[in-house]
């Protein structure tokens, strides 16, 4: 069998392909030290660095990472402004290792609304590692996924307004492309931390059959061992897409 430097327990036939994770818990791990919720955020910056790693290591092509959703625009401003700062300074200094490992950035969300100098940031990483080619990073900023379908219905609307389409010939393919996520394959597994077992507005269209893993390790003590085992939980399950197993073994 195929193996992975590294980690030999992975099957490696059986990388899921695009990773998307709630990174959850960083207030409640700030809590817990004593300190202000923003060093939860910073500590946070450094489980994402380890988890990109951990994906390009093991060959997972797709990792989205919710780093901030549209109802999170409701937090305290200090909170929210202390959140795009960390953002513009995290995405400055890990570009090396962006571009060391192999990483390309994209952006999913609503980016004009953050602030320019975020947006500018965000751009300018996203241009310098197009190029990248092991792992791609999506960041999901000022995103939700009624937000995304909402968008999608607005684009496919104007489209059977203009003729192009018709309203019979709207089905799964059309509304995957209309999304900001259509081009990206849909995730095969949604990591949650912190222990909340919800999808609290993330990928709604696109983890229809996702996996779901939760564990309660707050995001700033995410380590690549938990990946590790989020991954050995994924290979050991069946997916069945609505079939019968016999239909899937055969
Ligand atoms: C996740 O951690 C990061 C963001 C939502 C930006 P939280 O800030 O939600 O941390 P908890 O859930 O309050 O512990
Ligand atoms: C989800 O976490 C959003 C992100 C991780 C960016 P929240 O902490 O905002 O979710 P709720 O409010 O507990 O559902
Ligand atoms: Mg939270």
């Amino acid at each position: 069998m195929e193996q992975i430097t590294n980690y030999p327990q992975i099957q490696a036939n059986r990388i899921p392909k695009h990773v998307a994770i709630i990174m959850d818990g960083n207030g409640r791990w700030a809590k817990k030290q004593g300190l202000m919720r923003i060093f939860g955020h910073r500590r946070g910056v450094d489980a994402v660095r380890g988890a990109i790693e951990f994906a390009a290591e093991v060959g997972i092509e797709y990792v989205t990472m919710y780093a901030f959703s549209t109802e999170n625009w409701n937090r305290p401003a200090i909170e929210v402004n202390a959140l795009m700062q960390l953002l513009v300074d995290s995405v400055e200094k890990e570009l090396p290792a962006l571009m060391k490992n192999g990483i390309r950035l994209k952006t999913l969300g609503n980016i004009a609304e953050l602030p320019g100098n975020c947006a500018a940031q965000l751009k300018k990483a996203e241009e310098k590692t197009k190029d990248n080619e092991k792992t791609t990073l999506v960041l999901a900023l000022s995103y939700s996924g009624r937000w995304d379908i909402i968008e999608a219905m607005k684009k496919i609307g104007n489209n059977i307004k203009e003729g192009k389409i018709q309203p019979n010939e709207v089905d799964d393919s059309v509304v995957s492309a209309a999304l900001n996520t259509a081009q990206y394959p849909d995730p095969d597994l949604l990591i949650r931390t912190s222990g909340e077992q919800r999808i609290s507005n993330f990928l709604l269209w696109e983890i229809a059959y996702s996996e779901v893993y939760f564990t309660d390790v707050l995001w700033p003590d995410f380590t690549k061992n938990h990946f590790l085992d989020a991954i050995l939980d994924y290979q050991s399950r069946e997916r069945r897409f609505g079939k019968t197993t016999e239909q899937i073994t055969k």
